[in-house]
C-alpha cells in the first residue's frame, strides 16, 4: 500500500543509515554525545514525518554490532540516549499509532534498557499505522547467522531451503524489504545493514549530517526516488 504527495509515490519501506552525529558536533564545537543528543531530536521529527506522508515502514539503524568499538565514554552517552529514547517512544508511537519493533541482538544491552525496549514493542504492538523499526546493536551479517542458527534449531531440511524461508527467519520477519534506502553525512557504503534485505532497494546519499536532516531532505529523497526505474533485473 502506498500514498502520495503531489502526485508523488511515498514509499511504502523506507530504511535509514542515520550517520554524522560526530561530524555535527565537531562542526558546532560541542562533544560528540550532543551530537547523538540532537541526532534523537531529528528521529523524533522524521519518525512524526513519515507517519504523516503514510509511509508504511520506516527503518532506522542506530546503533551497530561494531559501533561497541567506540570509546566507552561515547557508548555509555549512546546507552543514556537509548534509555531516555525507548520510554519517550511510548508516547510518540501511541499518539501517532505507531507499532514500534526492535531488530538486533538486544541482550547486550543493561537490562533496564532490555525491558524499555520489551515495553514499548509489547504497548504498541495492536497499533495499526506505521511500522517503526529501531535497529540496535545490529549487524546484517549477525542477522544471518542467527538466522540460520534458529532454522537449524527448528530442525529445517536446509535441502529444502528457500528465499522465503530466510526471510522468515529473519528479525525483520513480516515486514516488507526496503524500497528507499537513506544514508546521511555522504558514506558511499552499507556499514553491514540489512544485507540480505536491501537487495532491490534505490539508495539516496546524501551529504546533509542527520542532525540536520528534516521534513524538507526528506521529501528530496522520496522526489529522488520518484525518478528512479525500478527494474528488479527485468526488462
Ligand atoms: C551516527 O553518527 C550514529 C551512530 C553510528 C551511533 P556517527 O557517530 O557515526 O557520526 P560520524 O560518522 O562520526 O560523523
Ligand atoms: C553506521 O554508521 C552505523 C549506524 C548508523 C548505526 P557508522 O558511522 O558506524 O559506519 P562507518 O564506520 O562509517 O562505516
Ligand atoms: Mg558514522
Amino acid at each position: 500500500m502506498t500514498d502520495t504527495i503531489n502526485g508523488l509515490t511515498v514509499p511504502e519501506h523506507i530504511a535509514i543509515i542515520l550517520d554524522g552525529n560526530g561530524r555535527w558536533a565537531a562542526k558546532h564545537n560541542v562533544p560528540r554525545a550532543q551530537g547523538h543528543k540532537a541526532g534523537c531530536e531529528t528521529l523524533e521529527g522524521i519518525v512524526e514525518d513519515c507517519t504523516r506522508l503514510g509511509v508504511r515502514y520506516l527503518t532506522v539503524y542506530a546503533f551497530s554490532t561494531e559501533n561497541w568499538k567506540r570509546s566507552a565514554e561515547e557508548v555509555a552517552a549512546l546507552m543514556q540516549l537509548f534509555r531516555f529514547y525507548v520510554i519517550k517512544l511510548v508516547d510518540i508511537a501511541m499518539k501517532n499509532d505507531i507499532r514500534v519493533k526492535m531488530i538486533g541482538d538486544i541482550s547486550r544491552f543493561d537490562s533496564d534498557i532490555q525491558k524499555g525496549i520489551l515495553k514499548v514493542v509489547d504497548k504498541t504492538k495492536d497499533n495499526e499505522g506505521m511500522t517503526f523499526t529501531f535497529a540496535v546493536n545490529y549487524g546484517g551479517r549477525d542477522e544471518i547467522r542467527r538466522c540460520i542458527k534458529k532454522m537449524s534449531e527448528e530442525g529445517m531440511d536446509m535441502s529444502l531451503l528457500t528465499e522465503q524461508d530466510i526471510s522468515d527467519h529473519l528479525d525483520t520477519s513480516g515486514i516488507p524489504d526496503p524500497d528507499l534506502l537513506i544514508r546521511t553525512s555522504g558514506e558511499l557504503r552499507v556499514s553491514n545493514f540489512m544485507l540480505w534485505q536491501i537487495a532491490y532497494s534505490e539508495m539516496y546519499i546524501t551529504d546533509t549530517l542527520w542532525p540536520d536532516f528534516h521534513r524538507e531532505e526528506l521529501e528530496k529523497a522520496i522526489i529522488a526516488y520518484n525518478k528512479r526505474n525500478r527494474r528488479f533485473g527485468g526488462r
